[in-house]
């Protein structure tokens, strides 16, 4: 990789069934971190990164999400009239910030069947994938770690974090050559490993780095675990080829995807807030005694 990373592609066409009821008519991504929804933190860490346009792959009843980046007449209006400017500010600025497109995966086949799906919209150009279940609280954004690591070495990069030997079955799990820093030239990586065929503990967090090639590497792969095309398994086939790294990202990871890492992230990100630490820091003693 040789220029900058300007187009990202989130993953975005999943039915949410671990938050229903939530997720019945609202897309899980517009579910807030305290008042923000976890795509908007997930666009904004990409736009921190240097991206530009982010290709958004969608699935059916996934609208709110393209409806909170684009203009919201009605509400700026009465937000102008009333004399709230800051708030005015903040919704405009959300909508300025990003391009968005929008491609749809027409059937739930798996990550790497979705990031396929974003194929013509990104063309023959590096990219990012970055999934909106894991929420990363970094002060270098995780995406931005991966491309410094990508352009330096002209691989692939994929973020990894250690877990506990009994998560590694929920995760892509790589091993490889360490390299300075704790990476790793990765040499081989699994989907969801049990913990008996796990190469290591080194889990893949939802970001990515990845060449235009890894497109035709996607549209060849058989399915793989859960019966899914995996995004994984065309991360090993670069691994073959001595074409990926492993970051090992700084940064707090959350789950967001989970309903206890949600609820954590939620505790996490308040307390982050000048106006909320106190308050909520009081009332968690209390309830906690
Ligand atoms: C996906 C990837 C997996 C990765 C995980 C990170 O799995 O397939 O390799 O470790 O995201 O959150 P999912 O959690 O969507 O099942």
């Amino acid at each position: 990789m040789n220029h900058p990373l300007r187009k990202v592609v989130v993953p975005a066409a999943g039915l949410g069934t671990r938050f229903l009821p939530a997720t019945k008519a609202i897309p899980k991504e517009m579910l807030p971190i305290v008042d923000t929804p976890t795509i908007q933190l997930i666009v904004e860490e990409a736009l921190s990164a240097g991206a530009q346009e982010v290709v958004l792959v969608n699935g059916r009843g996934k609208g709110a999400i393209e409806d909170h980046f684009d203009r919201a007449y009605e509400l700026e209006d009465q937000l102008q009239r009333k004399g709230k400017k800051e708030l005015f500010e903040e919704v405009r600025r959300i909508s300025d910030s990003v391009r968005l497109v929008s491609v749809r995966q027409k059937e739930p086949l798996g990550l790497g069947h979705a990031v396929l799906a974003a194929r013509h919209a990104v063309g023959t150009e590096w990219f990012g994938v970055l999934l909106g279940d894991d929420v990363v609280d970094a002060d270098e954004p995780a995406i931005g770690q991966l491309v410094r690591f990508a352009r330096k070495t002209g691989k692939a990069a994929v973020a990894l974090m250690p877990v506990p030997e009994t998560q590694v079955h929920l995760y892509g799990v790589a091993a490889g050559r360490a390299i300075e820093g704790g990476h790793v030239e990765v040499d081989r990586i699994v989907e969801k490993p049990p913990r008996d065929r796990a190469p290591s503990t080194l889990a893949v967090v939802g970001r990515y780095v990845l060449p235009p090639d890894v497109f035709d590497i996607l549209a060849n792969l058989p399915a793989g675990a859960g019966g899914e095309i995996q995004l994984t398994d065309a991360l090993a086939v670069l691994a073959q080829q001595k074409r990926l790294l492993g970051v090992r990202i700084q940064g707090v990871r959350h789950d967001a995807g989970d309903r206890l890492g949600y609820v954590q992230a939620n505790v996490a990100y308040a307390l982050k807030r000048p106006d909320l630490r106190e308050p909520l820091l009081a009332w968690l003693r209390e309830v906690v005694k």
